[in-house]
């Protein structure tokens, strides 16, 4: 089997709007195809020219309200020719990235020459369930389920309370917590200033219809908080159950799409296209449920091995802010115990802030995390990183890229 080179050639997200923000009345099926066209349109790749559309999501329910096929659906609201290959990945907050290690890999194997991966989700929009109507309900209360409470899994603890459970564990205070969200905040609005998240780049804009009037543009993330205190941070709830984990130090339940369009290096060059970025490993990592806070660490190991790249080596991380416990548990892991080089690797870490700040749509999130890596990486002339983002019960996702 050859092995061969894949880069991106294009990469576009919708900005991520809150929970019942700008986006809440989008299907999400929608928004991937709006990023689909994008990102095709960008680099004039046609549809018929893709090969394989890899679609990530995790809020099945929400898709679910209009149908059991997202990724086939998406495609052809996206004006992909009915013999389109598509497939609907769902590896919780990892989908998006699984979507891209998918076409990766057909890719490297010499079996297509071109990929699209896909991510979107609307967390707002997921319904009320109520399970036990089909059938009837003979006599006691009627009870309607809402998937979103507690975000968690049967016979598992709450995710939060995992994560500020293995944070305490590691030594990661929630003062420690509180000041990585404050710096998420910060690090936005610092990027933002600097012209970072721009339409054109990283962002689409997306036309929100109103009832008066023409279509609001929406072209901005709306989470991020330009008034941030460690004093009102320090105040907040901790949130089911968790020692350490708040609203302000989680990120919101967010709505948004992201799309990444992948190609042979040889394929990229035929077409006259300029490559973004190099992709030098993307895996897959599983562990404990229990660890979801930590294994971003595993993920970054195992990723770099593949790469054959090392740490140091690398100019930026971007570790996804499932809660601030994740960068702050994963560094830990990765300095084995040496402050300065768990000072060092968080100074690298998610510089633009992340998606405390930014928004987790999470079937999204994980492009997201590896274009702002990217379109960070190109900023600077050129550049190695590491993208880590953990999913439902201790899964992860990871990939190095290369910008040269
Ligand atoms: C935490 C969560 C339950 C909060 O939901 P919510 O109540 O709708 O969120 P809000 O934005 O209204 O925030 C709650 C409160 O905290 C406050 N708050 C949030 N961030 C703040 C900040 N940075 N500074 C000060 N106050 C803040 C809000 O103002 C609000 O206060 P209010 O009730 O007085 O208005 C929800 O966002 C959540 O579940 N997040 C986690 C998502 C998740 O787990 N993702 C997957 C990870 S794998």
């Amino acid at each position: 089997m050859s092995e061969r080179e894949v880069v991106i050639v294009s990469a576009v997200r919708t900005p991520f709007s809150k929970f019942g923000g700008a986006l809440k009345d989008f299907r999400s099926i929608d928004l991937g195809a709006l990023v689909m066209r994008e990102c095709l349109s960008r680099v004039t790749v046609a549809p018929a020219e893709v090969q394989e559309v890899n679609y990530g999501l995790s809020v099945i329910l929400e898709a679910g309200l209009e149908t059991d096929v997202p990724g086939r659906q998406a495609t052809l609201f996206a004006g992909f020719p009915p013999e389109n290959i598509s497939l609907t990945v769902n590896r919780a907050c990892c989908s998006s990235l699984s979507a891209l290690r998918l076409g990766y890999r057909a890719i490297r194997a010499g079996e297509i020459d071109v990929a699209l991966a896909v991510g979107s989700d609307n967390m707002g929009r997921a319904p009320l369930l109520a399970p036990n109507i089909r059938w009837g309900s003979r006599l006691g209360h009627v009870v309607l389920k809402d998937p979103l409470f507690e975000l968690g899994y049967p016979d598992f603890a709450p995710l939060a309370r995992d994560a500020g459970e293995v944070a305490m564990e590691y030594g990661v205070t929630r003062e420690e917590q509180d000041a990585w969200a404050l710096r998420s905040h910060r690090c936005y609005f610092r990027a933002l200033q600097q012209g970072k998240f721009q339409v054109g780049e990283e962002l689409l804009a997306v036309a929100v219809p109103q009832k008066k009037g023409g279509p609001l543009s929406f072209d901005r993330d709306e989470s991020p908080r330009e008034e941030v205190s460690l004093e009102q941070l320090a105040k907040l709830p901790t949130i089911y159950g968790s020692p350490t984990v708040t609203a302000g130090n989680a990120p919101g339940l967010s709505t948004g799409a992201t799309a990444v369009l992948l190609m042979s290096a040889d394929q990229a060059r035929e077409k006259g296209l300029h490559p973004l970025a190099t992709i030098l490993a993307s895996v897959a990592t599983a562990t404990d449920a229990r660890y979801i806070a930590s294994i971003p660490a595993p993920t970054i190991t195992k990723a770099l091995e593949k790469a054959n790249r090392t740490l140091s080596e690398m100019d930026l991380l971007e570790i996804n802010e499932a809660f601030a416990a994740m960068p702050l548990v994963s560094a830990k892991i990765l300095a084995e115990g040496d402050a300065g080089r768990r000072q060092s690797l968080l100074e690298k870490t998610n510089v633009n802030g992340g998606a405390i700040a930014i928004g987790h749509p999470v079937g999204a999130s994980a492009l997201r995390i590896a274009m702002t890596l990217m379109y960070e990486l190109r900023r600077r002339g050129g550049g190695s990183g590491v993208a880590a983002i953990c999913g439902g019960l201790a899964q992860g996702e990871g990939l190095v890229l290369q910008v040269k």
